[in-house]
């Protein structure tokens, strides 16, 4: 057997492991990303049973009832459902990931509440549950509720009851346990071999268990990252705080695409199901106003409709403000700049604030011109034409490039009664006010 050194290096960014330290993570090439960590020979104790005779398995005389297609069930919730594939597949493990009040236990508690499961609370009480249940108009028979932060208890639970759950909420995984490691409640060892063990139980019992994991902003290194190679699917709830759309990504996914993206909406009593043709973020409706432009964004395959708003103050600060919410920073720069070369307006002395409504992050050069827009809009103090839509990625000479999906967003445009200006170059915006 092989020798495991007492310690490892874990890479923050993508969680691989390494025997030695370096300045630059071997596998995903970010620099001074690896921290030393204190490793246990837990791998040998779990995953190298001995068995007494190897065996191969026949593809060809696996039953067709193992297919997966056959072991697939609706969720209830059908952007759940969408993001997932079709829906949970037996016995597998989904991690759903997103910082803390972010709405993972709201979800989740939905979720069982559609389907009826088990609530493993390590973070909760029983108590504390059943307040959010009743919040949420759920009833509260489709709930068994099992506090402990003991990973041989959910298993203890899952393996008397076997077949009787579905589905398990683990929140979170990091307060869990297991004796089998000595290390820390929250240390690397620990998450991780509970999640193994998790993941034995999904298997042998055919309950599907969502792992919920806390991501701080830092990239904590006990975090999810840790987990991605070893569960099934990973969930990322998205959103700022104080606005109310969240976004349901998916980063792996074993059985389904990862392209797709779930909206929900954060209300009074639980999280909402935002519909395709519903999706309108614009946070008034009617005619268009100063320093404000539409645009379609692409949200995984499905095109969505935002509004971005751009404040052009004169600035009496030594150093004027850029303050950008929703966009990439350096992106925002770059904008700024190419408006006040190619467009000559002079905002070295404007301070200039950008704003995506809804409170979401968009990662999508189409937004572009309408940023350029809105900012051209609030500097010359005109509204752009009513019922346009601003698409396209500019570039360093101000030209206007088509982006991908544009037949997409153009027919969402139209759905939403606008159409999307077609322009060049962004000197062409004093046509649209
Ligand atoms: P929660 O699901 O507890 O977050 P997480 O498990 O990701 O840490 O959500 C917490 C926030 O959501 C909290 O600020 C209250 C708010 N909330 C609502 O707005 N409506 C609701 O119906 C519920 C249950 C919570
Ligand atoms: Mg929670």
């Amino acid at each position: 057997m092989k020798k495991i050194s007492e310690t490892v290096f874990v890479c923050n960014n993508c969680g691989n492991e390494f025997s030695k330290w370096s300045g630059q993570c071997g596998f995903c090439k970010e620099w001074n990303s690896l921290k030393e960590v204190k490793s246990s020979n837990f791998k040998h104790q779990t995953s190298n049973k001995k068995r007494e005779v190897v065996e191969v398995k026949k593809l060809s005389e696996i039953k067709e009832e193992n297919n997966i297609n056959q072991n697939i069930f609706s969720t209830q919730i059908s952007e759940l459902d969408r993001v997932l594939g079709k829906g949970i597949v037996r016995g597998s493990v989904v991690l759903f990931a997103g910082e803390p009040g972010i709405g993972k236990s709201t979800l989740l508690t939905q979720l069982v509440g559609k389907n009826g499961g088990l609530y493993v609370a390590g973070e909760e009480s029983a108590e504390q549950i059943n307040l959010r249940v009743r919040r949420l108009g759920l009833s509260a028979e489709r709930f068994d509720v099992l506090e402990t932060n003991s990973v041989e208890e959910i298993g203890q639970i899952l393996e008397r009851t076997n077949n009787v759950y579905k589905i398990a909420i683990v929140d979170s995984i990091q307060t869990m346990t297991t004796q089998n490691v000595p290390s820390n409640l929250g240390s690397v060892n620990q998450i991780r071999e509970c999640t193994f063990q998790l993941i034995q139980l999904a298997k042998k019992t055919g309950c599907s268990i969502f792992i919920v994991g806390h991501v701080t902003k830092e990239g904590d290194i006990a975090g999810p990252k840790l987990l991605e190679h070893m569960v099934d699917t990973v969930l990322y709830f998205e959103g700022e705080k104080n606005g109310d759309l969240r976004i349901l990504r998916v980063s792996k996914n074993r059985f389904g695409p990862t392209d797709e993206v779930g909206v929900f909406k954060m209300e009074e009593k639980g999280l909402r199901e935002i519909k395709s043709d519903e999706i309108n973020l614009l946070s008034g409706k009617g005619d268009s106003k100063i320093g404000s432009a539409i645009t379609i964004v692409m949200e995984g395959t499905r095109p969505m409709m935002v509004e971005i708003q751009v404040l052009v103050t004169e600035s009496f600060a030594p150093m004027p403000t850029r303050v950008f919410s929703g966009i990439d920073t350096n992106r925002g720069r770059l904008l700024v700049a190419v408006a006040q070369k190619v467009l000559a307006i002079p905002l070295y002395k404007y301070d200039v604030y950008v704003s995506v409504t809804g409170g979401i992050r968009l990662d999508d050069t189409g937004i572009d011109i309408a940023v350029m827009g809105a900012m051209y809009s609030s500097f010359k103090e005109k509204a752009l034409r009513d019922k346009i839509v601003l698409v396209g990625e500019v570039s360093l000479l101000g030209e206007v490039k088509k982006v991908r999906g544009f037949e997409k967003r153009e027919k969402e445009a139209r759905a939403m009664g606008r159409s999307v200006a077609i322009i060049n170059s962004i000197r062409e915006l004093k046509n649209l006010i």
